[in-house]
């Protein structure tokens, strides 16, 4: 369970949420806000359906784009500043370092020290092969929300009726299906889910 390690963190939880809600309003449009909410609601519930706290979830997914709309040079000062890695393709592609952005503003103005809240965060655009529950579960929170209009009902109700890691290669290989370019982090999180998938339909 995220932030067991972080007691202050979690009890004071309900209060940096609504601090938090309040920094998006200032801090991103309208429609950026309710897509916000939307990841937040869903990662609540699927952290509920998949064992972790709902309150956690929704913060996490509440937080994932709160550097989003940054201009990219800011967001490479920040990010460059932050001294944490950065992968050659977020590089290349300075509106995905919004993640890694977005994990230094929650960690640095709300407190938050749980190292798996943080990756969610930081990996929610492209993954990564070793993505922990609150990582894929926001993964598939951000790609389903249900203002996402590139997916419909039957796309979210097959999805839904997976497991997890399944949820995550659905949606996968809709981007691939949809043309987009997948990115070696991602396609090294892809077949790393594929592998052990048939790892586990070839046992017994
Ligand atoms: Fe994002
Ligand atoms: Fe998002």
């Amino acid at each position: 369970m995220p932030l067991s390690a972080c007691a202050g963190f979690t009890a004071g939880l309900s209060e940096t949420t609504a601090r938090l809600d309040a920094f998006l309003e200032r801090s991103l449009s309208a429609p950026r806000c309710v897509h916000s909410r939307a990841v937040a609601d869903l990662c609540g519930r699927l952290c509920l359906r998949f064992g972790c706290d709902p309150a956690v979830g929704y913060f996490t997914g509440l937080g994932h784009d709160a550097a989003r709309e940054m201009p990219e040079e800011k967001l490479l000062a920040e990010a460059r500043a932050s001294g944490c890695p950065l992968d050659e393709y977020e590089e290349k592609n300075p509106v995905l370092l919004h993640a890694p952005v977005a994990a230094v503003i929650l960690r640095r103005d709300f407190g938050v020290c749980d190292g798996e809240v943080l990756e969610a965060v930081r990996r929610h655009t492209l993954g990564c092969p070793d993505l922990r529950l609150l990582g894929k579960i926001l993964f598939v929170a951000d790609y389903c929300e249900p203002n996402r209009k590139f997916i419909d009902r039957r796309f979210r109700s097959v999805c839904f009726s997976l497991p997890l890691d399944g949820m995550l290669v659905y949606i996968l290989d809709n981007e691939k299906a949809r043309g987009h370019e997948i990115a070696p982090i991602t396609r090294a999180m892809y077949d790393k889910l594929v592998k052990e998938k048939a790892g586990k339909s070839g046992e017994g």
